[in-house]
């Protein structure tokens, strides 16, 4: 028996990346629409007028009268390990790697600690309205082995790995280049492809990795040419400088990755502050992914990320944006869509709502590959959807007394004010997950 439910509200999709505000040929909206969903997936998309009368008898409608209902939010780059990571005070990278985060992620050793935060992390997630991520999980096996039995628990597609270290941490977060690629191999044949959930080669970044590691990570990469490989590049300083002194044959550090076969369209890179221009040249011919993390960046002091130049390098970078808790520190894409309008008006750039939304959403599933299962509101796509109240605070309320049947504008003030306060509902494969 197929199971069919409808969301109905004003729905909201994109179809293409806006050009700029006003750009109405990227998207469809629908002031009083209707999803009807089948089995998870969604089915038809139109208005509820045309819709509702083909409903078998009884389907259940979730009715948001003045709410807007969109795709669910993709969140490319985040550490499941680091919820207590969070607001840690006062350090730039390399020493706050040192001071919190690899205090903090040897206690994922322990399954019922990971399993627990991972319980924390996906609740967290769908309250934020966020059903598809990029995560890391810590070097331990049983991290990524817990995080993913919660993620298929809930039905949520999520992409996730087990950091590979194998040098430059404590000695209980260090794995070797032949266990990372072991453990690795197991958990790919474990977890990907497995209903919604897929790996992520995760080496942590090449100060981290000894060459014998970055070159299992690509020798698991061409084993497994459909896996992803997540890692940082060039978020700060003193981390260039530490690679440079590291892989003194490298031409910079994104040749490092490069000679080990870890650049390519299932690449997501997370940072991408500081490149040269030759590696912003390697990023494009590869079609690997720039991830922008912009509450981290400017939590940890890292720089300012050059969207406009890697989005008009010919050909582009393929650009993604994400929240990189715990360096970032809102699990929100509605407060990083606000920090990352201000990094880039820092620079002179804009980051019209359209962009935002289009990038939370559709954008991030094509950077990651998944366009036609997420990110947009189409049929054939699972119906994993976000609820959202553009009057959820007082000072939003106050604000959109002024906002006369302008989405764009009402999209603005979202991304503006909002965060999880104005998350009504998730819903994932059709199912309401949140509240
Ligand atoms: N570089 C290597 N590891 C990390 C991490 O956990 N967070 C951030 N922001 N950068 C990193
Ligand atoms: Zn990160």
């Amino acid at each position: 028996m197929t199971d069919t439910r409808a969301i109905r509200g004003r729905l909201l999709t994109f179809t293409a990346e806006p050009a700029g505000p006003g750009d109405s040929g990227a998207y469809r909206y629908l002031s009083d629409g209707l999803l009807r969903i089948e089995d998870g997936r969604i089915a038809a998309i139109g208005p509820a007028a045309d819709l509702l009368p083909s409903l078998p008898p009884g389907t259940p409608v979730e009715h948001h009268p003045d709410a807007l209902v969109i795709p669910g939010f993709i969140d490319p780059h985040i550490h499941f390990p680091q919820t207590q990571v969070i607001a840690s005070y006062g350090a730039q990278l390399l020493d706050w790697l040192e001071k919190y985060t690899f205090v903090e992620e040897q206690k994922y050793a322990d399954p019922a600690h990971a399993a627990a935060n991972a319980r924390f992390f996906l609740d967290e997630l769908l309250r934020n309205g966020t059903t598809t991520a990029a995560v890391y999980c810590t070097v331990h096996p049983q991290s990524a082995d817990a995080f993913f039995a919660e993620s298929e628990r809930r039905g949520t597609a999520m992409i996730a790995g087990k950091v590979m270290m194998d040098h430059g941490a404590p000695d209980a977060l260090r794995d070797t280049a032949r266990s990372g690629y072991d453990d690795s191999k197991a958990l790919i044949a474990r977890w990907h492809g497995r209903g919604r959930q897929r790996y992520a080669v995760t080496p942590r970044f090449a100060v981290t990795s000894t060459e014998e590691q970055l070159a299992a990570a690509g020798a698991l990469l061409r084993e497994h040419p459909d896996c992803y490989l997540q890692t940082h590049l060039s978020e700060n300083r003193a981390e260039i400088a530490a690679v440079r002194a590291r892989f003194p044959w490298g031409n910079h550090y994104t040749d490092v990755y490069d000679r080990h076969g870890l650049l390519g369209p299932r690449s997501l890179f997370g940072h991408c502050i500081h490149l040269e221009d030759d590696e912003v040249r390697r990023l494009a011919e590869t079609g690997s992914v720039a991830v922008f993390c912009p509450t981290s960046n400017l939590f940890m002091g890292s720089g300012l990320f050059d969207r406009a130049r890697l989005t008009g390098h010919v050909p582009p970078v393929r650009t993604a944006l994400a929240t990189d808790i715990g360096g970032g520190t809102s699990y929100s894409m509605l407060r990083t869509a606000a920090e990352a309008y201000k990094v880039l008006q820092l620079q002179g750039q804009n980051l019209p709502a359209l962009t935002a939304f289009h990038a939370m959403t559709r954008g991030n599933a094509e950077a990651l590959g998944l366009r036609g299962e997420v990110g947009s509101l189409e049929p054939g796509c699972w119906a994993d959807v976000v609820v959202l109240d553009s009057h959820a605070t007082p000072a939003m309320a106050h604000r959109m007394e002024t906002v006369r049947d302008d989405l764009e504008e009402e999209l603005f003030v979202l991304m503006t004010l909002g965060d999880d306060r104005a998350v009504k509902a998730t819903y994932v494969q059709g199912k309401c997950a949140f509240p």
